[in-house]
């Protein structure tokens, strides 16, 4: 038997013939291919923040020229099965964990075991990517938890809070509220905190300008250690003292931290006996919001002039939406008709949360500067008795919150 007869043995078993068989070569002459990088694509990239980065999409720094797996070339064939496949030859990276790049690797056989995708320096960059996604994530998450507890209603203190306000500037908020620190002392203590960067209530005071008390570290956040001594016993804050940053930085965290002095007044550990009185500076500043974020009870101080009454246009709802204010009418000149008539029109605006009139008494100004506070010292005076009584009408008022319970 020779070859032929075997090999038309054997298709006759299968129910065919040789007469189309055909010898073919087993020797291939395979054609030389320039060398052509496969680059598999491995995902977009996003900002260098990876706000968009997943796990899947490494940066494009990262892209690699990699030798295709068979699965993956297969996958990415142009050639239907059964079709010719000319060899493809690939460039391998000189740090490829596999076998060094062949010059005569060919589709047709396939290594036994296929070059490793990623090579290490890619997971190492990939390690890194996922480590900064954690930090961010972590660092996300410190950021809502701080913005949380900033917005969070903090508790109030027990003490009673007056906050002294005005639409407009130079009308007596600063003496009225030295004044009334005087008028308010009781059973606890009287602490009168500056909020205005002008810095004069410790002058009102007779607190002085000095540097903070010895052992008060610049700082100390617990207010209660910055506290100094002024007139008629009461405790001064001034505003260089919760102020170490500056005004401006300070404005611009109180801005966002809505509890700020709310937070600072809880640290005192003040008692319900203890009155706490606020000078702010006028018109609508973040200082203004925070006092009136805190206060039980607000006192706006105005002129009897259009200039008063006009700015009141401007901010008074913000004043009236408070539920315990009412208003004060400071320097009223009662030789003048024309402040008389203001009175009139501004009380008829006020109703019953006009509290009190103090008429205009040049030695109040002329006091400053000899250091005598006509208003907390000279009882001859008509304005003095005139403290005292809008002390008194914010005492029972005061009383009366604590009875139903609407203060801390
Ligand atoms: N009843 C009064 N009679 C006379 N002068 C007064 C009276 N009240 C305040 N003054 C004087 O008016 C001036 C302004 O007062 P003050 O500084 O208290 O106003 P203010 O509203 O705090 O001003 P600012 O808006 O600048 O903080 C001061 O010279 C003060 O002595
Ligand atoms: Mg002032």
């Amino acid at each position: 038997m020779n070859i032929a007869s075997d090999i038309s043995n054997l298709l006759g078993r299968f129910g065919a013939n040789a007469n189309g068989y055909l010898e073919v070569e087993n020797t291939i002459e395979y054609k030389e291919l320039p060398k052509t990088a496969v680059v598999i694509p491995v995902g977009p990239v996003n900002s260098p923040a990876g706000v968009n980065e997943t796990e899947d999409s490494p940066p494009a720094a990262e892209k690699e020229t990699v030798s295709a797996p068979p699965s993956v070339a297969a996958a990415n064939s142009p050639h239907s099965a059964g079709e010719r496949v000319e060899p493809v030859i690939v460039d391998l990276p000189a740090d490829t964990d596999g076998a060094a790049p062949s010059a005569t690797a060919t589709a047709t056989a396939p290594d036994p075991v296929p070059p490793p995708v990623f090579s290490s320096s890619l997971r190492s960059l990939l390690a890194e990517v996922a480590l900064k996604r954690e930090s961010q994530a972590r660092a996300q998450n410190e950021e809502t938890a701080l913005h949380t507890s900033l917005n969070v209603a903090q508790p109030l203190t027990p003490a009673q809070v007056i906050a002294i306000v005005s639409p407009k500037g130079g009308v007596g908020k600063t003496t009225i509220c030295a004044a009334l620190a005087g008028a308010l002392h009781g059973k606890g203590r009287v602490i009168a905190i500056d909020l205005d960067p002008q810095n004069a209530l410790q002058y009102h005071l007779g607190a002085g300008s000095d540097a903070a008390p010895a052992g008060a570290a610049l700082t100390e956040e617990r207010w209660s250690s910055l506290l100094r001594s002024g007139a008629a016993g009461t405790c001064v804050l001034s505003y260089e003292a919760i102020s170490e940053e500056g005004p401006r930085a300070l404005e611009q965290r109180i801005q966002k931290d809505r509890h700020w002095l709310s937070r600072q007044l809880g640290r005192m550990n003040l008692g319900a006996d203890d009155v706490v009185i606020l000078d702010t500076p006028a018109g609508r500043t973040p200082y203004l919001e925070q006092a009136l974020d805190v206060a039980d009870q607000v006192v706006v101080v105005v002129t009897p002039d259009a200039a008063s009454f006009l700015a009141l246009d401007h901010i008074g709802d913000l004043f009236d939406q408070h539920g315990d204010c009412s208003y004060v009418v400071n320097q009223f000149d009662a030789s003048r008709t024309f402040c008389q008539d203001m009175l009139e029109v501004l009380k008829r605006r006020f109703g019953s949360k006009l509290i009190g009139v103090v008429p205009l008494d040049h030695a109040i100004s002329e006091g400053l500067a000899y250091g005598v506070n006509t208003l907390m010292e000279n009882r001859k005076s008509p304005a003095w008795h005139e403290i005292q009584a809008i002390g008194d009408v914010l005492k029972s008022e005061s009383e009366s919150h604590a009875l139903a319970g609407i203060r801390a």
